[in-house]
C-alpha cells in the first residue's frame, strides 16, 4: 500500500472561510447586559440604535449596528449566560442571521476555534437538486485558529450530510461504494469490495440474505489506510440504502425517512475522512455492509434461520431488524483482525429515539474509562452522546428455541439495548468495542446543524482518536 505521507492533496480553506479581508465586519460576542458597552465602542448612534431596537443580548440573537451612513459597522451576537447547551456553538446560527458579506470574530469569544467550526457547519446547504445562488457569508480565520483543520472537519461533515440527504434512488449500494472509492482515492487508501453472490463464497451469509431481494446488489466495502505497524482502529457503518422493513414492511410514516438508514455508513466515512486528513498515526479500516432492505420473491422471511460468518445460527424474528444482521457479519470480520478499537455507527433502532430523542445518540461499551472519555469529549466538541448499559440480564431475551440466537427480543422491551447485546455476541477479540445507535438526522435546524442528515459522532470520533493516538 502506498503511504499517505506527502500524497494527500494540498489543504484548501472551506469557501465559508477566508484568510483575511480588510473590510470584514467585526462580530462581537456579548453576554447579558454587556452588549451596551460593546455597542458604545461604535459611537453613540450605534448605541442608541441598539437601545431603540430593544436589543437584550439574548442567546443566539444578533443585531447589526449602523455607522452614520447606514452601513453595517459591527454585529452584536448574544452568547447568553450559559443557559443554553449550545454555548459558543451558537455561532452556527450566524450564517442564517447575517446578510451576505465578510465578517471577523471580535471580542468576547471564549473559544474562537469552536465558533469558526460552528459557523462553517451552519453554512451547509444540500444543493444536489435545487441550486441556490445565495451570496456567501464568510468568516476570516482568526489568529491562532487552524483554518485548514476546521475546513477538513467541515468537508467531512458535509460529505456525510450529502450522502444521507441524497434519496435512495440516487444513493444505492453502488453509490455508497462510489463514495468510499472517491475517499480512498483522495487519501491513497486501499479499497476492496465483495459484491452479490461473491458474498456467499466469501462467507458473509447475513449481508447477502438481507440484500439479495434488491435489484441493486448487496456488498461489503473494505477500506484500509495507514501504516501496518500503527494501532488498528476499525470503523463500521450500517449502510442500508433504503429500509422498507422487508416482508415485515414498515407503515408509511415510518418508511418516509428511510433513505437515512445508511447514516452509519456516512458517519464512518466522514470520520475516516477527518482521521486521514489529520494524518493520525493509526492503521485505519472502514467496513461498510451496503444493502437495500427490499421486498421481492427472494426476500428473507420472518422465521428463517440464517447462517452467520461467526458460525452462530440466527433465527429471524422480524425482517425490519436488518441492520444488526449485516453489521454482525462485518463486525465478525473486524474482530478477526484483533484491532485495538472498533467503533460502530448505525441507525439501528427506533427505541434509541424513544429513550434519548434525536440529538443524543446512545452508545455501548464494556470499558468504563473509555465510556467516560467519550461522554466528556462529546460534550466538549458539541457532538454529544450518552452511555446506555449492555445489561447482561437481558441477554436471555434473545434466546431462540431452534437456533443459537434470535436477533430480536420477543417482548419489545429495551430495544436499543437488546440490539447492542445481539451485536456484542459477534465481537470477542477486539480490545475495545464501541457501538453507537445514532439517529443520523436533525429534525429541526439547530446551531451548526441544518435540518436533515447529520453524521452524528463523527467529530467525536476524531476527538477520541486524537486524544488516544495524536502526535
Ligand atoms: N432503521 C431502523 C431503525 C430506525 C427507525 C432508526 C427509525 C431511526 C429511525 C431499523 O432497521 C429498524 O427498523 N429497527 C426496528 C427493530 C425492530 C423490528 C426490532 C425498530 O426499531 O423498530
Ligand atoms: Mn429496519
Ligand atoms: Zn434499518
Amino acid at each position: 500500500m502506498r503511504t499517505p505521507q506527502g500524497l494527500v492533496s494540498t489543504p484548501v480553506l472551506h469557501p465559508a472561510l477566508i484568510e483575511s479581508a480588510s473590510a470584514a465586519i467585526p462580530v462581537i460576542a456579548v453576554q447579558g447586559q454587556n452588549w451596551s458597552i460593546a455597542a458604545a465602542r461604535f459611537g453613540s448612534l450605534a448605541e442608541q440604535f441598539a437601545k431603540a431596537q430593544d436589543y437584550s443580548g439574548k442567546d443566539g440573537t444578533c443585531l447589526c449596528l449602523p455607522d452614520s451612513n447606514g452601513q453595517i459597522i459591527a454585529v452584536l451576537f448574544g452568547l447568553g449566560e450559559g443557559t443554553s447547551e449550545d454555548g459558543v456553538f451558537a455561532a452556527g446560527r450566524l450564517p442564517q442571521l447575517l446578510p451576505a458579506g465578510q465578517y471577523r470574530l471580535d471580542s468576547g469569544w471564549p473559544d474562537p476555534e469552536m465558533a469558526v467550526l460552528a459557523f462553517v457547519l451552519g453554512s451547509y446547504r444540500f444543493k444536489r437538486y435545487k441550486q441556490n445562488n445565495e451570496q456567501p457569508r464568510q468568516l476570516v480565520v482568526p489568529d491562532g485558529v487552524d483554518g485548514h483543520s476546521v475546513s477538513a472537519i467541515a468537508k467531512a461533515v458535509f460529505m456525510g450530510r450529502d450522502l444521507i440527504n441524497t434519496p435512495a434512488n440516487d444513493m444505492g449500494p453502488q453509490d455508497i461504494e462510489d463514495a468510499a472509492c472517491a475517499l480512498a482515492d483522495q487519501f491513497c487508501a486501499k479499497l476492496c469490495v465483495i459484491r452479490g453472490d461473491d458474498l456467499l463464497e466469501a462467507n458473509y451469509p447475513m449481508i447477502h440474505a438481507v440484500g439479495r431481494a434488491s435489484t441493486r446488489a448487496p456488498r461489503l466495502i473494505d477500506l484500509v489506510w495507514g501504516q501496518a505497524n500503527h494501532p488498528k482502529v476499525t470503523l463500521i457503518g450500517k449502510g442500508v440504502a433504503f429500509d422498507t422493513g422487508g416482508l415485515n414492511i414498515k407503515p408509511d410514516a415510518s418508511m418516509l425517512l428511510m433513505k437515512k438508514d445508511m447514516g452509519g455508513a456516512a458517519t464512518a466515512l466522514a470520520a475516516a475522512s477527518m482521521i486521514m486528513a489529520a494524518n493520525l498515526p493509526v492503521r485505519l479500516r472502514v467496513l461498510i455492509p451496503a444493502v437495500e432492505n427490499a421486498i421481492s420473491g427472494s426476500a428473507f422471511r420472518p422465521g428463517d434461520v440464517l447462517a452467520s460468518r461467526k458460525g452462530l445460527s440466527v433465527e429471524i424474528g422480524n425482517t425490519d431488524a436488518e441492520g444488526r444482521l449485516i453489521l454482525a457479519d462485518a463486525l465478525c470480520l473486524a474482530d478477526e483482525d484483533k484491532p485495538e478499537l472498533v467503533m460502530q455507527y448505525a441507525t439501528l433502532t427506533g427505541a434509541a429515539r424513544v429513550a434519548l430523542g434525536p440529538d443524543l445518540p446512545p452508545f455501548y461499551t464494556k470499558n468504563d474509562a473509555l465510556a467516560e472519555q467519550i461522554m466528556q469529549l462529546g460534550r466538549k466538541v458539541h457532538d454529544p452522546v450518552w452511555r446506555l448499559p449492555l445489561w447482561n440480564r437481558y441477554r436471555t431475551m434473545l434466546d431462540s428455541r431452534i437456533a443459537d440466537i434470535n436477533h430480536v427480543s420477543s417482548g419489545g422491551f429495551a430495544g436499543s439495548i437488546t440490539a447492542a447485546l445481539f451485536l456484542d455476541r459477534f465481537c470477542e477479540q477486539a480490545k475495545d468495542y464501541v457501538h453507537f445507535d445514532i439517529f443520523g438526522w436533525t429534525p429541526t435546524a439547530r446551531p451548526g446543524r441544518s435540518e436533515g442528515g447529520e453524521p452524528q459522532a463523527a467529530r467525536l470520533t476524531l476527538a477520541l482518536l486524537q486524544a488516544r493516538y495524536g502526535h
